[in-house]
Formats: structure tokens, sequence, C-alpha cells
């Protein structure tokens, strides 16, 4: 199913909190690219930044600089980068100035105006391009309602032709209301948090579709009760509230509301950590047989390893804001590099009572491992698709450990 198609590109992510003086440095150049059909593992510890990655993709934040294109479209561009380049440029020539020639100061002054037109017209660019997406993608779904549409209508007999202007009509006005960013869904990390307790399962799976513009109550209560068997529910949890329901089934009512917009990319943020073990699985083979009906692409975030092993076609390992590893699932587990995956692997208990009392734990201690004071590190193809942040010392050991 999977072929070389990328769906969606991160580039440069960057998504900084600031609180005061603080800046908490959330998701920090982060990159990678999820191809269609795949299974992308996003895995590490709790706070290094997943969350603030899957929910950036889906444009809950303003990004702090970077892109992210869906579809070769970019949907994501932070423009504080650039912003902040203005404004550095502006204190330079003001510090610089101070004491300068006239010639100089014209000089700088002509300096730090190219500078602010180039960013101001990054920023222009940007935010048309975040605009642009969705108009872009609302155009395309109306022309082709146009051209399935217009024929039909002309050929059909007299007695049809107000039905189906009707019903033409009402496409043309979800078309129109269509984003693209619908078709990236996220199903949350916490089932309970993330329903509505005062609204119904009917409301809460039809609430997206009843936003892109569906006034059809028959339609919508048909699809609900499609989407409720499709992921294991029945039609009659459709009036009840999310507090009759177990963990395990919250998450599937937070699947089926993901899955009725159809969408080609799932955010799937730690569906399973909040469950019991013996559900876990089942949630797991639930989003299995979804991908493999409809094709779907997913980015799955995990904080553990062993979730993610069988389940994803390529894993990416963060480390607080930054992307430390990356590689196929096969290759990080056969040949993992950064010690933070080592230490993470570490951690994997096995069925297996000889190699459970071997079984030593990998603390990781980002200082004592790296010297990064002069040698700065950067994230480094070490073989073919196998990436690591790492500084040029450390990329020459690691090949020859790898060998
Ligand atoms: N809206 C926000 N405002 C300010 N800081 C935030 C916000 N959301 C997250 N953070 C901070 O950003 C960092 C990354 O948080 P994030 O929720 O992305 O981590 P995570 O990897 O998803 O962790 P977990 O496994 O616990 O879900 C944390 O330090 C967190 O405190
Ligand atoms: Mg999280």
């Amino acid at each position: 199913m999977q072929n070389n198609e990328t769906l969606l590109k991160v580039e440069h992510l960057c998504q900084y909190f600031r609180s005061g003086s603080f800046e908490n440095k959330a998701v920090d150049d982060v990159n990678f690219e999820i191809k269609k059909g795949e299974v992308f593992g996003l895995v590490g510890e709790s706070g290094c930044g997943k969350t603030t990655t899957g929910r950036s993709i889906i444009k809950l934040y303003n990004i702090t600089s970077g892109n992210v294109w869906f579809k070769g479209i970019r949907i994501c561009a932070g423009i504080r980068s650039y912003v902040d380049a203005i404004e550095r440029a502006k204190a330079d020539f003001k510090e610089k100035s101070k004491d300068a020639s006239p010639d100089e100061k014209a000089k700088l002054k002509a300096e730090m105006d190219a500078i602010i037109a180039d960013n101001q017209a990054k920023i222009k660019e940007a935010k048309y391009d975040q605009k642009k997406c969705d108009k872009e993608y609302s155009d395309k779904l109306v022309a082709e309602l146009n051209e399935k549409y217009q024929p039909l209508i002309e050929k059909a007999r007299e007695s049809e032709k107000a039905a189906l202007t009707a019903e033409y009509k009402n496409a043309l006005y979800k078309a129109k209301r269509t984003k693209l960013v619908t078709q990236i869904q996220m199903i949350f990390q916490d089932p309970i948090a993330s329903l509505d307790p005062r609204m119904t399962v009917r409301e809460i799976i039809a609430e997206g579709l009843i936003i892109q513009g569906e006034r059809d109550q028959k339609v919508i209560d048909e699809k609900v009760f499609e989407m409720l068997e499709l992921v294991g529910l029945v039609r009659e949890h459709a009036s009840r509230y999310p507090h009759e329901f177990s963990g395990g089934q919250r998450q599937r009512i937070g699947v089926a509301r993901a899955i009725i917009m159809n969408p080609e990319l799932i955010i799937a943020d730690e569906p399973v950590s909040a469950l019991d073990v013996s559900i876990q699985a089942q949630v797991i083979n639930l989003l299995n047989e979804l991908r493999e009906k409809f094709g779907l692409t997913i980015l799955f975030i995990a904080h553990d390893l062993s979730v993610v092993k069988y389940f994803s076609d390529r894993i990416g390992v963060m480390y607080f804001g930054k992307m430390v590893e990356l590689a196929s699932s096969d290759e990080l587990f056969r040949n993992p590099i950064h010690p933070y995956t080592k230490s993470l692997l570490s951690a994997i208990p096995l069925p297996d009572p000889i190699y459970e009392k071997q079984r030593k734990r990998i603390v990781y201690n980002p200082l004592a491992e790296h010297d990064y004071s002069v040698d700065k590190p950067s994230f480094r193809e070490i073989a073919p698709g196998h990436f690591v942040q790492c500084n040029d010392a450390e990329f020459e050991r690691y090949k020859a450990e790898l060998k």
C-alpha cells in the first residue's frame, strides 16, 4: 500500500513557548517526512514535544518557524523567525550607527532595509500560503463537482432536474467550506478530557461533518451509525454521553470522530497509553484494520518503543524537543545508534526470563555523553535512511560502530 509519494513533510519545525523571559523550546528544528500509506512512530519520554509536534501539524499553533507541507501544499509556515530577524536588524543598525559617519550610516541603513524587505516578503508569502492552502483545496473540490454535475444536469430529464440541481448546490455548499487541513485528523492523548461531557456521542462524532456544512440530518445519522459500527460500537450508543463508556470505548469514539472526516492522515497521540494493557491491543488492532481498509497514513505517537515496534514502518525518536534518531523500525531495533535510543530500548521488558535477568537499564546522561561545546551537532544520515543527531566526531565514531 505504501508508495513513494510524500504525504507530509515537516521542515525545520520549531515551536517555542514563551513565558516571561523564559523560552521553552518544546519542538526545536524537527525534520521528517511521512510517505503515503506509512505508519510513522514518534517516540520519546514525557515532555519531549510529541504532542506539540502533532498539534503544530494540525495548525493548532502559529508555529515559531519552519514549514509543514501536506500533499505538496504548505499548510503551516512560521513567521516568528522572520519577525525576529527584522527586529535584530533594527537593533543592529541602532547599535552600529551610533558613532558612524553619515556615509557609513547610509550604508548600514541600506543593509538594514534589505534585510527588512527580504523578511517582509517571506512573511507575506508564508501568510499567503497558510491562507491559500484551504482555498486552493476547496477550489479543486468545486471544480470536480462542476465537472461531475453540470453535464448530468444538462442531460437530465425535466422531472429530475430540480432534485439533481439541489444535490449539486448542497455539495457545492459543503465543498466551499471544506478545509484541506480536515484531511489530517488527530486522535487525542486523553480520551476523557478530549470528549465534551455535555455532548452525546452522536454530536461528538458528527461535529466535524456539521462544521463542514452537512445539513441533512438523515445523512448525518447514517454516517454516525456507520462509524460506530466501524469502530466496534453499536448504533444505540449514539444517544449516550461519554461518561457512560469505558476508556477503551471512549478511545473508539475518538477514532470514529476522526475517521468520519475521511482523512488521509491520522495523528494518533498516545491513543493507548491511558488504557489497560488488555485493551491496548484491541485499539491498536482497530487502527491497523482501518489503516488497511482506507489506506490511511498514520503518525503514531508513543512514549514507549514497544508499542510502536510492530506497528510502525519507520520510527523517529525525540529528546527534549529534538529529533535524535530516525530509521526504519527494523533498523532502529537492530542498530540503534544514539545513546538515548539505546536507553529507550533497554527499558523494554521481554517475555524471556533469561534476558530479563541480564537486562540492564541504560541511563542516558546527555552531559556525560556528548561534548558539543565546540563541535556542534546536526541531524545527519549515517546509513541510507538512518539519521542521527551528532557532531563530526560522533559521526565518525557511530559510523565505525555500525560497521
Ligand atoms: N500550550 C502550551 N503552553 C506552554 N507550554 C507548553 C504547551 N504545551 C506544551 N508545553 C510544553 O512543551 C513541552 C512539550 O510538551 P508536549 O506536550 O509536546 O510533550 P509530550 O512529548 O507530548 O509529552 P507526554 O508524553 O507527556 O504527552 C513541555 O515542556 C510542555 O510543558
Ligand atoms: Mg503528549
